[in-house]
């Protein structure tokens, strides 16, 4: 197939375009801009998968807005652990403010389940989660996400900020797994 690329020991083919990605990234900044005018939100982007996800985003924005970072991660190659850890966490006082976390994917919704009642404690007043993809076939801790660009069946992607072992992330568009 043309396009075709190899990381690693894998095979992935073209997936989502940049220019489909940039299309749904507007739509969603143009959403937030609406949904949040008069408003100074906190983005809370998790990293590291959301790098050029939450970057691309932000430039769209043209309400007043924050940005802060943590850092969670459950994967290891191509497979969830299931188990989550917190490599960076939150520096940022969120009481009373209007968060927006950001993610690259739910896929089991376990790194977002387990991040979500930290950030309630601190009662915002009030919380939306926006994810570039999502992937409800393998979606099992249930999780109300408000904004979606793309919802994708159960394969592995890479690029725009993703990885297969570290490798990947700085493709600007999104490739899946190909199967034999
Ligand atoms: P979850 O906890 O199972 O929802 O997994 C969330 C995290 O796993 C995401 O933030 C990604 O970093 C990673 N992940 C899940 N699916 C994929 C994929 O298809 N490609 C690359 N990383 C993925
Ligand atoms: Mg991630």
């Amino acid at each position: 197939m043309p396009g075709t690329i190899k990381v690693h020991d894998k095979e992935f083919v073209p997936y989502i375009s940049q220019e489909e990605i940039t299309y749904k990234v507007k739509e969603l900044a143009a959403q937030l801009n609406a949904d949040y005018a008069g408003k100074r939100p906190l983005f809370i982007s998790v990293l590291n998968g959301s790098f050029m996800f939450s970057a691309d985003l932000f430039k769209y924005l043209t309400i007043d807005a924050e940005i802060c970072f943590i850092k969670l991660a459950s994967y290891k190659g191509t497979k969830s652990t299931g188990h989550v850890i917190t490599a960076i966490g939150l520096d940022t006082d969120i009481t009373g403010r209007d968060i927006i976390i950001l993610e690259d994917i739910i896929d089991t919704g376990k790194t977002i389940n387990q991040f979500l009642p930290q950030v309630r404690n601190q009662q915002p007043s009030s919380l939306k989660v926006a994810v570039l993809l999502h992937k409800p076939e393998a979606t099992v801790f249930p999780i109300d996400i408000d904004y979606v660009c793309f919802t994708i069946p159960n394969k592995f992607v890479l690029g725009y900020g993703l990885d297969y072992d570290g490798l990947g992330r700085n493709l600007g568009q999104l490739y899946q797994l190909k199967l034999d």
